[in-house]
C-alpha cells in the first residue's frame, strides 16, 4: 500500500491505505479464516485485477477535490461494519458517553480497551456538526455553562465557531475534530486528548481510567505506535457482520440494491 514510512502520513495515501488494506490482508492468520468462512483475499484478483489501483486512484482525486473524503470514507466504514442495520440507533457510541459505556459497545462487539483506544484515532481527520458537543460548550450536565475540562482559549474558539443556535441538529455548521494537523491521520488526536482540545465527551473520557489514559500518553508520545495498530483493529472492523454466499450481493450499481 501507498503509506509512507513517516508516521505522519498525508492523506491521500492513508485514505487509499483504508480500502487497500481490505484488499491486501493476505498473509494474516485471520485471512485465512475469513478465506475459510467464504471470503477470499484477492477475490477481484482475475475479475479485476486492476481494483486496487482503480480504488487508489479515484480516492486520491476524490481528495485533490475534497480532502474530507478520507474522513468521510472512515467513518461511513466504521459505521457502516459496527453497526448491524437492525440495531440501527441504539448501539451508535455516543459523543456524550463515559469509559464504561463506551467499553460495553466495543466490548459487546468482540473488541478489546486497546482497541477502542486505537481507533478512536480516528478522530484526528475529519469533521463534526456543532449540535454533537454544543451541550459541552453551554448545558454542561444542563448547568447552562461550559465543561470545565475545555481549556478556556479552546472553549473560546468552539464558541466562536459554534455560537448556541448552531446546537439545533439541521444546523449545518461543522468544526474540525483535529485542529492542529486536520487533514493528517496521526497521533495528533491522542496529544490533543492530553491538552483537552477535542470536541466529544468521549474523547476525554479516554482519560478516565487507568489502562485507557496510559494508552492515550503511550500513542501521544511515539508516532510509530499508533498508525499500525490502528491499520489491524480497521481490519478487525472490517469482520464483522460480513456477509458471504447468498447472504448479500455485490452491486452492480453502488447506489442501490441490485434489481
Ligand atoms: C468511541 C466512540 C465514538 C464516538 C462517540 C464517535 C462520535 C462521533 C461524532 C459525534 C462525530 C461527528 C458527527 C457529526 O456531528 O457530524 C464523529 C465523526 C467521525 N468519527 Fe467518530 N465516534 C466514535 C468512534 C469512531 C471510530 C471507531 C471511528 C473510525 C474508526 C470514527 C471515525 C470518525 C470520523 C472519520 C469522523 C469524521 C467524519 C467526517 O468528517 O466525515 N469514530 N464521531
Ligand atoms: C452501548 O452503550 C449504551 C449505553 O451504555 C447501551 O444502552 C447500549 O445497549 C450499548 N450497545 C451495545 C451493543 O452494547
Ligand atoms: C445508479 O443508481 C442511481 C440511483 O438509482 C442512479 O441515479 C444512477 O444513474 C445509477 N448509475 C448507473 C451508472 O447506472
Amino acid at each position: 500500500m501507498a503509506a509512507s514510512s513517516s508516521a505522519h502520513v498525508l492523506l491521500p495515501p492513508a485514505g487509499v491505505a483504508l480500502l487497500a488494506l481490505l484488499l491486501v490482508m493476505a498473509s494474516s492468520p485471520e485471512a485465512a479464516q475469513a478465506a475459510a468462512a467464504g471470503l477470499s483475499v484477492g477475490f477481484y484478483g482475475e475479475s479485476c485485477p486492476q481494483a486496487e489501483a482503480i480504488v487508489r486512484q479515484t480516492v486520491s482525486k476524490a481528495f485533490k477535490k475534497e480532502p474530507g473524503t478520507p474522513a468521510d470514507l472512515i467513518r461511513l466504514f466504521f459505521h457502516d461494519c459496527f453497526v448491524r442495520e437492525d440495531e440501527v440507533l441504539p448501539n451508535v457510541p455516543h459523543p456524550d458517553f463515559n469509559t464504561q459505556q463506551l467499553t460495553q459497545n466495543f466490548t459487546s462487539k468482540g473488541f478489546t480497551v486497546e482497541e477502542m483506544v486505537t481507533l478512536s484515532g480516528a478522530h484526528s481527520i475529519g469533521t463534526s456538526h456543532c449540535s454533537s458537543f454544543t451541550d459541552r460548550l453551554y448545558k454542561y450536565y444542563g448547568t447552562y455553562g461550559t465543561d470545565p475540562s475545555i481549556p478556556a482559549t479552546y472553549a473560546a474558539y468552539l464558541k466562536s465557531k459554534c455560537p448556541p443556535e448552531t446546537a439545533a441538529q439541521q444546523d449545518p455548521t461543522m468544526v474540525q475534530l483535529d485542529d492542529v494537523t486536520p487533514f493528517r491521520l496521526d497521533n495528533q488526536y491522542y496529544k490533543n486528548v492530553l491538552s483537552g482540545h477535542v470536541a466529544f465527551g468521549s474523547d476525554v473520557a479516554l482519560l478516565d481510567t487507568p489502562e485507557t489514559a496510559a494508552l492515550v500518553r503511550l500513542y501521544a508520545k511515539d508516532p510509530a505506535v499508533w498508525p499500525a495498530r490502528f491499520a489491524a483493529a480497521l481490519v478487525k472492523v472490517s469482520k464483522l457482520y460480513v456477509l458471504t454466499g447468498g447472504e448479500g450481493e455485490i452491486r452492480l450499481n453502488c447506489s442501490r440494491v441490485n434489481s
